[in-house]
């Protein structure tokens, strides 16, 4: 998978490149990840990538040229769809997640300050995704986020084939708990039926204790099913 990302913190994606599932994806050649910095668009010696809105207001808008350019830079070599990180985007969630596994390549476009001039939008943007009902300073997190998310469903990035299907969400319900060494912490045991080796046992009780925890934090995916 292809995917590249236009922003003014290259820097930062070195927190996905450098560790976890994202790192193993990029190792084994599952992903490979390319940062375009607008200001090495712009032409003054400010390189500047920023500027009042027209209308008055606070704050300052991302310019349309040196965004176009390395949108249009990134799309010479990649062909997936340009997909805006953006409050008002479409609500990353599971089911997003499995269609951006699915794809070739894509492009991502952080914004910054109040965002990014609305022609870019227009002219160059496939599809909005938003992290969340909530607003953060810029768009860098939120691609890392889905990065992250799309990067640990890629073909032998996850150790263990099967750890994706238990995890929260993909089978509609959440995750069982988990527990690891010592068999005791502060007087509370491991459930028995863990120590049992009785395979089906432990995978009966998984399941059980997935639909408890369903029912009891996020009874709306159970109420998904039925309707
Ligand atoms: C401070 S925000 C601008 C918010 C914009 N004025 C609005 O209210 O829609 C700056 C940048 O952060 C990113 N961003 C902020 N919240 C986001 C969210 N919930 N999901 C995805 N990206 C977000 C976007 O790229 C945005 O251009």
């Amino acid at each position: 998978m292809q995917i590249d990302v236009v922003t003014l913190f290259p820097e930062m994606f070195d927190a996905i490149s450098l560790h976890g599932m994202s790192r193993v994806a990029l190792d084994k050649g599952a992903m490979s990840l390319k940062c375009y910095n607008p200001r090495d668009e712009t032409q003054d010696r400010y390189r500047r990538v920023d500027d009042r809105p027209y209308g008055g207001g606070p704050g300052m808008v991302m310019m349309a040229e040196p965004l176009a350019k390395s949108i249009d830079r990134a799309k010479s070599s990649n062909d997936g769809e340009v997909i805006y990180l953006s409050p008002q985007g479409q609500r990353l969630d599971h089911g997003l997640v499995l269609s951006l596994a699915a794809r070739d390549s894509f492009i991502l476009l952080c914004g910054r300050y109040e965002g990014i001039d609305q022609r870019v939008i227009d002219s160059r943007v496939d599809r909005e995704i938003s992290i969340g009902d909530y607003v953060v300073a810029g768009g860098e997190i939120p691609a890392m986020m889905l990065i992250d998310a799309v990067s640990r469903l890629l073909p032998q990035v996850l150790g263990n084939a099967d750890s994706a299907k238990e995890d929260s969400f993909s089978n509609g319900m959440l995750d069982c708990p988990h527990y690891t060494r010592p068999e005791i912490f502060e007087n509370m045991a491991v459930p028995e039926v863990l120590l049992s080796g009785d395979h089906q046992k432990i995978a009966k009780w998984r399941k059980q204790q997935a639909t408890l925890m369903t029912r009891l934090k996020r009874p709306d995916l159970l109420d998904k099913d039925l309707k």
